[in-house]
């Protein structure tokens, strides 16, 4: 049951993570107790989502140090291999900061580093119910009936330690009878949207409609939804928003339409270190996903592919950003770094 699902779990001497490249097919796990094994994981997709790659990473240091006294690594190794796990993606901070969150325990030892991580796993399952709850009230604060919501990528407990960010706000609604449907973006070229969030929102009994990306924009603005909800990869200190390729567009089409384009994203996404979306990093992937589809050659040989994973939304079209903390009314001039 998605209820109970759990993406991220330290075993006792690796860690536990669905695979998540075999769903909806097949719920099976990964024990992984190698730093190559967790960045190939991490890389192609197996654990994603921002906040599970951030707890994944934080786990990831105990995991490299367990590899260190078994293989007698010296010191500069060691700490070679986790920069690996920090740098196994570039957009979603919440690798880079659930790593360095823990990194200051090294001293103390491996079980130090554990604690850590289980610390941020569960400050993160407590987080996305806050912000289920503070997103519901804000929507429903401003609906007249149950809310149809369109939404983008996967944002579920799949994506994070466990409940779910922008999903874990559908949930929230659901939960309270203020639900009508969900459009769920099938979210090209990995189909997180497609595979996982239907995946999810079906074992939860929630009524969705998958969708092609391209249909989103007309979705919008023929009056289907009442709001769009996404989660986020990083959030720069002006709002601006880097989340799953596709977004931006959702956002446009909100803003053309004159709905809410609310962002759910717990302060661990919020980096304000990056002062806007210029200086936040894109992944570009292998140009094979979206050059094929099922392992076969869609596009004629000599194709090139353009294949970044995310895009940045502006701060200008972002209504409303729901923390754990409560709701920042971005394109108002209510910034997370101004607070
Ligand atoms: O490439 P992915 O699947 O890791 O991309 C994930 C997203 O873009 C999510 O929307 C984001 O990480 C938020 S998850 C709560």
């Amino acid at each position: 049951m998605a209820n109970d699902v759990q993406a991220v779990a330290w075993n006792g001497d690796g860690l536990r993570l669905i695979d998540q490249t075999l769903l909806p097919g097949r719920l099976d796990h990964l024990d992984v107790r190698d730093v190559d094994a967790l960045v190939d994981a991490i890389q192609r997709l197996a654990v994603r989502g921002a906040p599970a790659i951030g707890v994944a990473g934080a786990f990831g240091v105990a995991i490299a140090m367990r590899q260190a006294e078994r293989e007698g690594w010296d010191r500069p190794a060691l700490l070679a291999a986790v920069d690996r796990v920090r740098e196994a993606r570039p957009t979603a901070v919440n690798l880079a900061a659930g790593v360095d969150r823990v990194t200051p325990f090294m001293a103390k030892g491996p079980d130090a580093v554990i604690a850590e991580a289980q610390a941020l796993l569960d400050e993160d399952v407590r987080g996305n119910r806050a912000i289920g709850a503070h997103g519901a009230d804000w929507l429903l604060g401003r609906a007249d009936r149950p809310l149809r919501v369109l939404t983008h990528c996967n944002t579920g407990a799949l994506a994070t330690a466990g409940w779910g960010t922008a999903l874990g706000i559908v949930r929230e609604l659901h939960a309270r009878d203020r639900l009508d449907v969900v459009h769920a973006d099938e979210t090209r070229p990995l189909l997180q949207g497609a595979r996982l969030t239907a995946w999810e929102l079906g074992h939860l009994n929630v009524p969705y409609y998958v969708q092609a990306d391209g249909a989103a924009a007309g979705t919008i603005l023929r009056g289907l939804v009442d709001v769009a909800i996404i989660g986020a990869d990083r959030v720069a200190a002006n709002g601006d928003t880097a989340n799953k390729i596709g977004s931006v567009g959702v956002a446009l089409a909100c803003a053309d339409a004159g709905i809410p384009f609310v962002v759910a994203a717990p302060w661990s996404t919020i980096d304000l270190g990056t002062a806007s979306g210029d200086g936040i990093p894109i992944e570009e992937r292998s140009g094979d996903e979206v050059l094929h589809w099922g392992g076969v050659r869609t596009a004629p040989a000599g194709a090139r592919a353009f294949n970044p994973a995310f895009d940045v939304t502006p701060a200008r079209l972002v209504t409303a950003l729901v923390t754990e903390t409560g709701v920042m009314h971005i394109s108002a001039g209510e910034t997370p770094g101004r607070r």
